[in-house]
C-alpha cells in the first residue's frame, strides 16, 4: 500500500481541485516530477471520473490518487435559503440565468465513485468534508488503496486516526478552495498551517501540510514542522496543464485583487477565495447548506464565466506567487 513517508521522491503533493483545475495532465504531470498528484473527484459522474483515472495512467506509471467529497445530508431552512435565491437574483437576471425554485440534496454520486475507484485500484483516496463510514475505509483497504483524511482541527485528526486511515493532510487557515471541517455547520478552527502540522504530526501517521505555500522556504517550513510533504493548491492553478478558467488564471495576478476571504457565498460551505464583487454583495448572507447553495449559484458562475467579479477564484494566501509555468518547473522552484 502507497504511503507518503517512504515513496515519495520529491516531499510535494499536488493538491486535489475539483470544477475545473485538477486534470489528468496535472495530476500526471505532478506525479511524474516525483512528487504525488491528486485528482480532485468531486462534481463529475462516476463515467468521467473513470475515464479521468484511466487518462492519467496513460500519462505517468507513478502512483496518483483521487480525492472525494464526503457527502453530509443536512436539512436546509427554506426561510434562508429563498432570501439568498431572492438576494441573487438581480444578478441572475443580468446574465441571463433562471435560478431553480428548489434544490435538491445530491451526494455527488458518491457510492458509484467508490466503486470506481476500488474498480480503478487507485493508489490512494483521500476524503474532505469528513470520514465514509468504516465499511468504505475497509473495503478500500482491502483492495490494497490508501485511505487519507484533510482535517482542520486536531480533533479531527484524532477521529480520522480512530478511523483507521493511513495518512493525514493538515488543512490550515490560509488554504485556498473549500475549507475541510467534517461538518458543514462547523465554525472554522482558524489554525495556522505550522500550528496545525505540528500537534496532527504529534499522532504519529504520516501527515501532509497544506496551506498558503509560495516558496521553497513555506515548503521547508512545513517539513521542519513535522509534515512528510507539503500540498500545494493555489500555486498550480496557472500552470500549463491545470484546467483553471482563463478569468481565474488572470485574476491571481490582478492588482485589483488584493486579499483573501473566507465565504458561503458561493457553495453554503466555507472556502477561501479572491474577494470580488460577489463576495463583497454575498458574504454572510448564504445559508450553510451544500451542495444546495453551489447549486443555486452555479448557472451564474457558468453563464458569467469570464467575469472575475461573478465566479468564484479559489486561491490561498500564498496566490501571488502563482506563476504561468509547467507544474514540473514550480515544483523544481519548491525544492530545487
Ligand atoms: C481551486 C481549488 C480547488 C480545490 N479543490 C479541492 C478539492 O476538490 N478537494 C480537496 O480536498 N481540496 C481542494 N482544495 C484545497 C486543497 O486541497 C489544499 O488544501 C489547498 O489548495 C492548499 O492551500 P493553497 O491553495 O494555499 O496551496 C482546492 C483548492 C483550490 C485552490
Amino acid at each position: 500500500m502507497y504511503r507518503f513517508d517512504t515513496d515519495l521522491t520529491v516531499p510535494v503533493v499536488g493538491a486535489p481541485m475539483a470544477g475545473g483545475p485538477s486534470t489528468p495532465a496535472l495530476t500526471a504531470a505532478v506525479s511524474r516530477a516525483g512528487g504525488f498528484g491528486f485528482h480532485g473527484g468531486a462534481y463529475v459522474s462516476p463515467d468521467t471520473l473513470r475515464d479521468d483515472v484511466r487518462a492519467t495512467r496513460a500519462l505517468t506509471d507513478r502512483p496518483f490518487g483521487v480525492n472525494l467529497f464526503v457527502p453530509e445530508r443536512v436539512d436546509v431552512d427554506a426561510t434562508a435559503f429563498a432570501a439568498y435565491r431572492e438576494r441573487l437574483t438581480p444578478l441572475a437576471d443580468r446574465v441571463g440565468v433562471e435560478l431553480p425554485e428548489q434544490v435538491a440534496f445530491t451526494d455527488d454520486a458518491f457510492p458509484a465513485k467508490i466503486d470506481v475507484l476500488v474498480d480503478e485500484r487507485v493508489p490512494v483516496v483521500s476524503f474532505t468534508f469528513g470520514l465514509p463510514d468504516r465499511a468504505v475505509i475497509d473495503r478500500l483497504h482491502d483492495a490494497g488503496i490508501a485511505v487519507s483524511s484533510t482535517v482542520t482541527s486536531v480533533d479531527e485528526a484524532r477521529l480520522a486516526v480512530e478511523a483507521g486511515v493511513d495518512s493525514l493532510c493538515a488543512q490550515g487557515f490560509s488554504a485556498g478552495g473549500h475549507r475541510a471541517m467534517f461538518a458543514i455547520a462547523d465554525a472554522d478552527p482558524r489554525i495556522d498551517t505550522l500550528d496545525l502540522v505540528a500537534a496532527v504530526a504529534d499522532l504519529g501517521l504520516p501527515t501532509v501540510g497544506a496551506g498558503g505555500v509560495g516558496s521553497a522556504d513555506d515548503v521547508r517550513a512545513i517539513l521542519d514542522a513535522g509534515a512528510v510533504a507539503a500540498q500545494i493548491g493555489t500555486l498550480l492553478l496557472r500552470t500549463r496543464e491545470a484546467g483553471t478558467r482563463q478569468a481565474h488564471k488572470d485574476a491571481l495576478a490582478d492588482p485589483r485583487f488584493t486579499r483573501t476571504v473566507t465565504t458561503r457565498a458561493y457553495s453554503g460551505r466555507l472556502a477561501r477565495g479572491l474577494e470580488n464583487e460577489f463576495i463583497r454583495a454575498n458574504d454572510g448572507r448564504a445559508p450553510s447548506a451544500y451542495p444546495q447553495v453551489n447549486t443555486l449559484t452555479g448557472g451564474i458562475r457558468k453563464a458569467a464565466s469570464t467575469d472575475p467579479d461573478v465566479i468564484n477564484l479559489w486561491a490561498g494566501s500564498g496566490f501571488r506567487s502563482a506563476r504561468v509555468a509547467t507544474a514540473a518547473d514550480v515544483i523544481a522552484g519548491l525544492v530545487g
